[in-house]
């Protein structure tokens, strides 16, 4: 059958180097990011890396791409600056959509703009979703029209204290959410689900966790949806939740900047998702050996017989 459309899915590209981080910025929350950064995540994450799966995913075709947060570390103005040049250059705004992660709003102590007015053009509504919606267009969830799919774009992130990962979705956005799905399923859309956290209950630890993981895993129950696509745990996951129709895929991807591995953190990877008459294909591409070419890790169909983990 002939192929619909392609979506690219890429996430937690943890841009580097932090820039900007002034004394105007410095709190206990980003001194302990940044020794993390210093230690850890530097030594990971590569931007040139992220460039070459961003290169290779519209070589296979892609229409769109979906980057789901953490795109820098620290939150600090002048990182979200640099990755807005970085988005542009993966694509416009009608080719690429973004959400928010927990490193891209990451303390209250912001001074100046944060990635939801600087990124704007990237995390909001297009004029399809701002007038089915009824809601302005840098409401969450925001949704967009590409091809048949709709695509809904959650912010799970909220400053946190010092240590802390955790998100939370709130109801004011749960309460749209489900009125979205509704409507979108009724108009005989493709839903598919944007959110930087995990959505389900158990899928990280509590520190990382979203808070209303229950409330979101009871609504998926409720109102079904196509796919939920997230980051955040920098490996690849699916799990099938189950709702009222048939199980939802719910799909992590690992990390797209990575060109080395970290624990259980693969080489940088990134989803392909080829939507059909016959359903939906999954791709994972990605580095295979740190300094080797952007390959096809695994590739299968999107079925609630696909076993969790693809390699
Ligand atoms: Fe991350
Ligand atoms: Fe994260």
């Amino acid at each position: 059958m002939s192929e619909l459309f392609s979506l690219a899915h890429i996430s937690d590209l943890h841009l580097t180097p932090i820039l900007g981080f002034g004394v105007g910025h410095w709190n206990i929350k980003r001194g302990l990011g940044y020794l993390n950064w210093a230690r850890n995540r530097r030594l990971v994450h590569r931007q040139d890396i992220a460039d070459r799966l961003v290169a290779d995913l519209w070589r296979q075709g892609a229409d769109h791409v979906a980057v789901t947060g953490d795109i820098v570390n620290l939150g600090l103005p002048d990182e979200i600056g640099a990755a807005l040049t970085w988005l542009a250059t993966v694509g416009t705004p009608e080719k690429v959509t973004a959400i928010p992660g927990n490193h891209d709003i990451y303390t209250r102590r912001m001074q100046g703009p944060g990635c939801t007015e600087i990124w704007r053009d990237y995390i909001a509504a297009d004029a399809w979703g701002a007038e089915f919606s009824g809601r302005p267009p840098q409401t969450f969830p925001f949704l967009r029209r590409v091809g048949p799919l709709a695509l809904i774009g959650l912010n799970s992130a909220m400053p946190t204290r010092p240590l802390v990962a955790a998100g939370r979705i709130g109801s004011e956005q749960r309460d749209r959410l489900e009125s979205d799905l509704i409507k979108l399923k009724a108009a005989g859309l493709i839903c598919v689900v944007l959110i930087h956290h995990p959505p389900l209950p158990g899928q990280t630890a509590p520190r990382r966790a979203l808070e209303d993981a229950a409330e979101m895993a009871a609504l998926l129950t409720r109102t079904g949806a196509d796919l939920v696509l997230h980051g955040h745990n920098h490996r690849d996951s699916l799990v099938w939740h189950p709702s009222r129709e048939r199980p939802v895929p719910v799909v992590g991807v690992a990390s797209g900047s990575a060109f080395r591995t970290h624990g259980p953190e693969p080489l940088a990877r990134y989803n392909l998702y080829r939507f059909s008459s016959d359903g939906i294909e999954l791709i994972v591409r990605g580095l295979a050996d740190a300094n080797g070419d952007v390959v096809e890790i695994s590739r299968g169909r999107l079925l609630p017989t696909m076993q969790p983990l693809f390699v």
